[in-house]
């Protein structure tokens, strides 16, 4: 795929392991149009097996993370088009669920400015949040007259308090990122010039880690949530025997010998000697 010919996202690798996805419609605060929704789906079904991404870091261009979807593009211009409509709300749940939820390495929501509405979808699909401390998040569609659809009300029911989730759909209030961070919407909130470095490092330390056991704890936190305990255990168990037959760098194995009879290592302290892999 020739991402130089991507408009509205742009995608940079950095050559260590991360890659940086930009959604980049700046001059609309990266509201996302149906053709930022496509371009994302290609986007990401080309990086989930690709080589150099061992970890992928969602941000927005200029000063906006992502202002929810664009109200005209991809609301008011679609109302009478029935077809275009229906593809672009495909894609629309393609990639910020469907894609980025079970994207198979870990991903972080690099939170650099406004984060609106619909874009909750996305910060919830990320494995990690951490936004820059004059960030601003707010469920606006209160304001306009709508609810939080397309999954947003059903995110923030699964992710925040049923009091916080209900004051801020229902007030529209805007809540700065120190209170994102307090009530667990985001990771933590840091100081705006640091907010690279500090997601730079996250994503750095994430990719010295075995990435096939990364995939298997990611896909069983996900999809453990709607269990009942017996069917959790049974689910968790069988993960357990997945990964020790897929991982290609037996990492169980090199791991328990390492710390019973070379006694190179403390896991509680630290990882194992992954060696060259
Ligand atoms: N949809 C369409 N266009 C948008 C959106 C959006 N969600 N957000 C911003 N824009 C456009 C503006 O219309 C404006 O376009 P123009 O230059 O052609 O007039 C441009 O982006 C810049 O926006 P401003 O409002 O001038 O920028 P400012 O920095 O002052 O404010 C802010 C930014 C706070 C994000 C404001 O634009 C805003 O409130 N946007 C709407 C956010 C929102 O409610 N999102 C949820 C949408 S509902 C949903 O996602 C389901």
């Amino acid at each position: 795929m020739d991402f130089k010919k991507l408009q509205a996202v742009k995608v940079d690798r950095e050559g260590d392991g991360t890659t940086i996805v930009t959604l980049n419609r700046p001059e609309k605060r990266n509201a996302m149009s149906p053709q930022m929704h496509f371009e994302m789906v290609d986007v990401l079904k080309e990086l989930a097996e690709d080589r150099e991404t061992r970890v992928l870091v969602l941000t927005g261009a200029g000063d906006s993370w992502c202002a929810g979807q664009d109200i005209k593009l991809f609301f008011r211009d679609l109302d009478d088009k029935p077809k275009e409509r229906y593809l672009a709300r495909l894609a629309n749940h393609e990639w910020r669920w469907t894609l980025l939820s079970t994207f198979p390495k870990p991903t972080i929501a690099m939170v650099n400015g406004y984060c609106f509405g619909g874009a909750f979808v996305q910060l919830y699909a990320c494995d990690f949040a951490i936004a820059a401390d004059n960030a601003t998040f707010g469920l606006s569609e209160v304001n306009w007259g709508i609810l939080p659809g397309g999954l947003v009300g059903k995110v923030i029911m699964d992710g925040l308090s049923y009091r916080d989730a209900v004051w801020y759909s229902m007030t529209g209030e805007p809540m700065d990122a120190k209170t994102a961070a307090a009530i667990r919407l985001i990771n933590k909130s840091v100081p705006a010039e640091m907010l690279r470095a500090e997601t730079m490092a996250l994503a750095a330390s994430l990719s010295k880690k075995n990435p096939q056991t990364l995939r298997t704890i990611k896909e069983s936190l996900r999809f453990v949530r709607g269990m009942s305990i017996e069917q959790a255990a049974d689910y968790l168990l069988a993960k357990e025997r997945e990964l020790r037959f897929l991982d290609p760098e037996s990492g169980r194995e090199k791991a328990t010998t390492q710390f019973l009879e070379e006694k190179t290592y403390r896991p509680g302290l630290g990882e194992y000697n992954r060696g060259n892999p």
